[in-house]
């Protein structure tokens, strides 16, 4: 029941000849940038919280060369379309959306004096859209790496993340925080990205026990972040900050929420409590992981799904159901914890387990989700992996 992660290499041959067959060139610049899946620490990356993605073995790669004109010609294995951009000018919003994740990068590098020579590009993903996996964000690290490789100059890692949060924000008009860039950005094999998002400090944390196993389940419910679920999510956090009269949130404690319950007013007081109880859930399960107590993370997880569910207000019915099966099979049944990954509205499920049962444990989740939603999932194992580079 298990997806196969298609393998790295096979992507990187794909995307040359794909470049060969649709726009006739030979790839001699190829990036590849991947998705992230979080564990814990969802909605706080904007409130000076923790966070502790990885990024996983699920990759966009883009296979170009320099054309010698001064057009971009960028095609994609999802349609026959051909977009064309006029690299002469700095790049602006415009159709298809798709491509504004390009652009907003394009633009990047040209605010900061770079010409944009010509090149043909050809696209392919094996990072699931719309579900939560960052897929947006490693199309914008990817569309980064690549033109540091065309330009032959390279950005410190930390200022190529804040170059593709900030086409996110301008060209696909999401107000994201700084964890999926940051994941696609710095992960390593074996490492998850633990970030302090107020000092925007990167750790990167050990993760290699043979015996446990991430599995990122897909409820195949769409999710769209730009729909205006998570800008409002954001705006009631600077309420609920800006009401308790105080800088971050890292100077709020659980009983300042609680005795400001009535001035908070709802949904406000409940969006605090996420925020404060979520920040703290973090640097416990962190804790946890460090010493391997996984009876403690377990825990952790599951309060942070039911905070994202009840408090948060971002998950939705098949979220919870797939959360719930999890639950289910229990911690004797191989599954230590449980809960949705990402912004919500729809998206995926992360389910840390047992190695050795872990195969047995998606076919329960896919046969059981199915037989309550009537939706087919997809459903795959994945291990910490190497954020953004160029592949020789
Ligand atoms: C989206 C955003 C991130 C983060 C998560 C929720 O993935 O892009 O910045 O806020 O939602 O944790």
């Amino acid at each position: 029941m298990l997806q196969i992660n298609p393998d790295l290499t096979d992507l990187v041959a794909d995307a040359a000849a794909g470049l060969l067959a649709r726009l006739q060139s030979k790839a001699t610049i190829t990036a590849a940038a991947p998705g992230r899946v979080n564990l814990i620490g969802e909605h706080i990356d904007y409130c000076d919280g923790f966070v502790m993605p990885f990024a996983i073995d699920r990759y966009i790669v883009i296979g170009g060369c320099a054309n010698g004109r001064s057009q971009a010609r960028i095609a994609t294995a999802l349609g026959d379309e051909i977009v064309v951009l006029d690299l002469s000018k700095p790049q602006q919003v415009a159709e298809p959306k798709w491509a504004n994740y390009i652009r907003g990068v394009i633009r990047g590098f040209q605010d900061r004096g770079h010409h944009i020579p010509g090149f043909d590009a050809f696209i392919l993903s094996s990072v699931p859209g719309g579900a939560g996996l960052s897929s947006s964000a490693a199309l914008e690290l990817a569309t980064a790496t690549f033109l540091e490789g065309l330009l032959d100059t390279r950005l410190e890692t930390r200022e190529k993340a804040l170059l593709c949060q900030k086409a996110e924000h301008d060209f696909a008009h999401v107000p994201c925080g700084i964890m999926d860039q940051f994941a696609s950005a710095f992960g390593k094999t074996n490492r998850l990205v633990l970030i302090d998002c107020r000092t925007g400090e990167p750790e990167l944390v050990p993760f290699e026990n043979p015996d446990l196993t991430v599995l990122i389940s897909n409820t195949m419910v769409h999710h769209e972040l730009s729909d205006g679920g998570y800008a409002a999510r954001r705006k009631n956090t600077e309420v609920g900050l800006a009401r308790l009269g105080k800088a971050s949130w890292r100077d709020v404690t659980s009983a300042d929420v609680q005795g400001n319950w009535e001035k908070l007013g709802d949904p406000i007081n409940r969006r605090s409590r996420h925020v404060v109880g979520e920040i703290s859930r973090t640097i416990a399960a962190a804790a946890a992981l460090a010493r391997n107590d996984f009876e403690a993370l377990g825990p952790l997880m599951a309060a942070s799904h039911d905070s994202l569910r009840d408090d948060f207000e971002v998950s939705c019915k098949e979220l919870d159901i797939m959360v719930e099966i999890g639950r289910k099979i229990g911690r004797h049944g191989g599954v230590i914890g449980a809960r949705m990954t990402g912004g919500g509205f729809g998206g995926s499920t992360v389910t840390l387990c047992e190695s050795r049962k872990a195969s047995q444990i998606a076919t329960t989740l896919a046969a059981e989700y199915e037989k309550a939603t009537g939706i087919k999932p997809q459903i795959f194992a994945s291990r910490p992996s190497q954020g953004a580079h160029l592949v020789d």
